[in-house]
């Protein structure tokens, strides 16, 4: 596969041109950080086309993707996931669209919301294991929806678990909503034996987080969509919320990761997708495992016996650096270029751990979200004076900007939402100590 994102940039680097342009480095290495690649590191200069007004080299990458991702347009983004959900929300605003999103988003859907003042109705999916992860129903959400709505799915969600897609789809269509799904954690999906993608699937607008499934730099992400006519307004709004001035060394790593897709991701999972298995086999009588999206290797660390925080930390100790940890989750999170011998080693870690770990099982979470009130429109929330409290103190006030640590960032009360002492639990539960609440007298 050609990389005109690379080329152009290893040819200028090569071309010695006096750097008379952005950024102020002018491809010069800090003795200290010799490592970095300055040398790379460019502007829009002439030929390195624009990434909000792509026809050039930027413009040749991004369709490459689409056609590995079997997508009608791709468009690259250097500012995350989180940069795509703002522009595909924005275009959903645009379009005098009303939101209904699966509970268990990720923060960054409650801040666009709130940027773009977007209306949302919460479905609450059927939890299971905590707030990350819940089946949703698609009879539920035909129930909201219609033809001046979209329906927002986290898919696989931050545990891997992932969403009837087809299903949602279908209903999408019937009620004549478009279906958005937050694929950040699947870039890697349409490339296993059965394309499990979401555009593959049936989901209208779409981002990936390459730099979290794929071998690209923090920062590099997709935005795929699966009906011609929606780059140029995805574009337009991408361009209301990304810096004017996106790396070319995150473009630069799409770019290479569309060869590595091309050549060898297949391959890749294959030999994985053996390697996770005789891992989980390895662990079966001792450990329950979530199901979902093979490389996201998820212990029901409460249900298996032991408290997922103290698992995480002896195997730390040992040797391995988890994704995410509480008390019923532990989430190891690999990708297809994680080598036979990091999960020969990953597997001595666990063994070890486990030998150390004290069966202190903690009764599974059980709990149910109460039925949000929603006391103000997020943005109001989210723009009113504020202040911080301890969570103990927070029934009855309501939720200011949403405050949760990241990973795995997703909200348990939403701004303009009235806290009620089951939140209060939770919060607790997830070791938060305190709350953002709008300040009461509006001051
Ligand atoms: C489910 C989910 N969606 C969106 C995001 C935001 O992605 P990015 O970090 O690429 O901006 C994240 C980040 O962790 C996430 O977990």
């Amino acid at each position: 596969m050609n990389t005109p994102i690379n080329d152009f940039l290893n040819k200028y680097n090569d071309s010695g041109l006096l750097r008379c342009h952005m950024p102020g480095h002018k491809g010069h290495t800090l003795d200290e950080a010799d490592w970095l690649p300055y040398a790379i590191d460019i502007t829009e200069i002439h030929g390195a086309d624009s990434l909000f007004e792509a026809d050039g080299i930027i413009r040749q990458s991004e369709e490459n993707a689409a056609k590995l991702w079997g997508s009608a347009d791709t468009l690259f983004s250097a500012g995350g996931s989180t940069l795509c959900i703002q522009a595909m929300l924005a275009a959903m605003k645009l379009e005098g669209r009303r939101g209904v999103a699966v509970r268990n988003v990720h923060r960054s859907f409650l801040n666009a919301a709130a940027l773009l003042d977007l209306e949302v109705d919460w479905l609450i999916p059927d939890y299971s294991g905590g707030i990350l992860s819940g089946r949703i129903d698609p009879e539920k959400a035909a129930k909201m929806l219609d033809e001046k709505s979209f329906l927002y799915v986290t898919s696989p969600d931050y545990t891997g678990a992932m969403a009837d897609i087809p299903e949602l789809s279908r209903v999408c269509k019937e009620k004549g909503a478009m279906l958005l799904v937050d694929c950040a954690h699947g870039a890697h999906l349409p490339f296993f034996e059965t394309n499990m993608h979401p555009i593959a699937l049936g989901a209208d607008i779409c981002c990936d987080s390459a730099h979290k499934m794929l071998p690209a730099l923090t920062g590099g992400a997709m935005l795929h969509c699966s009906k011609p006519g929606y780059r140029d307004i995805l574009r337009q709004c991408m361009s209301m919320f990304g810096s004017t001035s996106p790396s070319y060394l995150i473009m630069d790593s799409l770019d290479l990761c569309c060869r590595y897709v091309s050549q060898r991701i297949r391959e890749d999972i294959r030999r994985s997708l053996h390697l996770i298995r005789e891992f989980k086999e390895r662990f079966s009588g001792q450990l329950l495992f979530t199901d979902g999206d093979p490389f996201h290797i998820t212990i029901k660390a409460a249900q298996s016996g032991f408290d997922g925080r103290v698992l995480a930390e002896e195997m730390r100790k040992n040797g391995a650096e988890c994704e995410y940890a509480d008390r019923e989750l532990v989430i190891l999170l690999m990708s297809p270029v994680n080598t036979t011998g990091e999960y020969i080693q990953l597997s001595h870690v666990l063994a070890e751990s486990l030998q150390n770990v004290p069966k202190a099982a903690p009764a599974a979470l059980e709990f149910t979200l109460p039925v949000p009130e929603q006391v103000m429109s997020i943005r109001q929330a989210a723009f009113s004076p504020s202040e911080e409290i301890p969570v103990t103190s927070a029934e009855g006030r309501i939720c200011a900007s949403v405050k949760v640590p990241c990973p795995p960032a997703v909200p348990i009360a939403v701004s303009g939402e009235r806290i009620t002492s089951q939140h209060i639990a939770l919060f607790q539960n997830y070791g938060i100590d305190t709350v953002l609440v709008v300040k009461e007298g509006g001051k």
